[in-house]
């Protein structure tokens, strides 16, 4: 068999390989901590899965879904966007339901990159959104996001050779892996940008709601110029823990949503109607759960950082999403350091460099463990670290 060229240069998806390991050990009988993926542990409300489930009974539920979702859920995610961002979209033109936020990530690639085209992409970044780029034939362009720029990307120094070959800016905040937060006049700036430069934004942001502090993200389509340019791609799995029923959505710019509808409709069938009439349910029904999990989260971050801070792992307090973004000792290499403590403690956490060579020097701990799990990790690392 001759397998596409296409895939020579594609290797596996970061968590393949680290979900692999893991599973190597719990094979050999060894109970392992898992900082490493970021997957709520907490259940999806109770009111979404009883609209699921009654929905799952619904006859009509049972035939192919429109690729464009249902009406009710386009409008449904248009209000959330106004009664939480203040923004006002046309559910018909300006929104899009995705079979999870990673789906339209993807293809939007597929409808703005031809063959030598570059894309701003962030580092450490979301893998997705360069190997979907090396995908469609084009070559991403590296931002470094560091302490010193505040995980900012230096819009004002990529050279102009290469902002006259780029087609996309890719941003991301709140920010995995680094936790970093943004404000409208960051958004302003790179609309502008943008503009200056004919790009477009796909600004991905999955975790506006997983927020501690009192801080609230913003969007990017709050700057007024922003659906001229950009989309922003939101998702249900962080806010609601529905990573595995799958639901997300892209709004803004009318062409580059319906190029990712006529993109979609090629290739996928939709998401199921139960799915998307249980995330009608979410974004109109209660929301009470979303402060209730958040204050978990926000002790578990606490008593992370603080334990991190003791045993020399540098790490500031995430206000947004629920990563740990945390410095090594000069002495290892982010890979080195992940394999000497799962080896030796049992312990997974995600090298900083699979997000991008710029994460050299950190890994990335998630708080999506359940606070027994999380505090039998932290007394594994400080013994770790004594042992040492
Ligand atoms: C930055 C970022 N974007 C997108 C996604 C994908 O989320 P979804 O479950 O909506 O596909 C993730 C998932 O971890 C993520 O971290």
């Amino acid at each position: 068999m001759r397998l596409s060229k296409r895939l020579d240069n594609l290797p596996p998806y970061l968590f393949v390989e680290i979900n692999r390991r893991i599973a190597e050990k719990k094979a050999r009988g060894e109970d392992v901590i898992n900082f490493a993926v970021g997957d709520p542990d907490m259940p999806t409300p109770k009111h979404i899965i009883d609209q699921l489930c009654q929905a799952a009974r619904i006859p009509a539920n049972n035939k192919y879904p429109e690729t464009a979702g249902l009406p009710e859920l386009r409008q449904a995610i248009a209000k959330w966007y106004h009664r939480r961002f203040g923004v006002t979209l046309d559910p018909t033109k300006e929104v899009l339901p995705l079979i999870g936020s990673k789906e339209g990530i993807g293809h939007i690639s597929f409808c703005l990159i031809d063959s030598g085209d570059l894309a701003l992409v962030p580092d450490p970044g979301y893998p997705v959104y360069s190997m979907r780029t090396l995908l469609a034939g084009g070559k991403p362009y590296f931002l470094p996001l560091t302490e010193k720029n505040d995980f900012l990307p230096e819009l004002e120094n990529i050279p102009r050779e290469v902002t006259k070959k780029a087609k996309i800016l890719w941003l991301n905040y709140p920010n995995n892996p680094t936790g970093a937060v943004t404000d409208v006049a960051f958004f302003q700036k790179a609309v502008d940008f943008a503009r200056k430069n004919n790009l477009v934004i796909c600004h991905d942001a999955p975790y506006t709601e997983v927020v501690f502090d009192g801080y609230l993200p913003p969007s990017l389509m709050q700057v007024s110029e922003a659906r001229e340019v950009g989309i922003e791609f939101h998702s249900l799995s962080k806010t609601y823990n529905m990573t595995g029923w799958r639901i997300g959505m892209a709004v803004g710019n009318e062409r580059m949503i319906d190029a990712l509808f006529r993109f979609k409709s090629n290739l996928d069938s939709g998401i199921p109607q139960a799915i998307q009439q249980a995330a009608i349910e979410a974004l109109t029904g209660p929301q009470d759960s979303i402060a209730g999990q958040n204050a978990i989260y926000q002790r578990r971050r606490d008593r992370l950082v603080k334990a991190l801070n003791d045993i020399g792992l540098k790490s500031r307090l995430p206000k947004a999403g629920f990563y740990v973004w945390a410095r090594i000792p000069g002495r290892y290499t982010s890979v080195q350091f992940t394999t000497e403590l799962l080896d030796k403690a049992n312990v997974a956490v995600t090298p900083g460099t699979g997000y991008g060579s710029a994460g050299e020097g950190y890994v990335r701990l998630s708080l999506t463990l359940s606070d027994d799990r999380l505090d039998e990790g932290i007394s594994r690392l400080m013994k770790w670290h004594k042992a040492k």
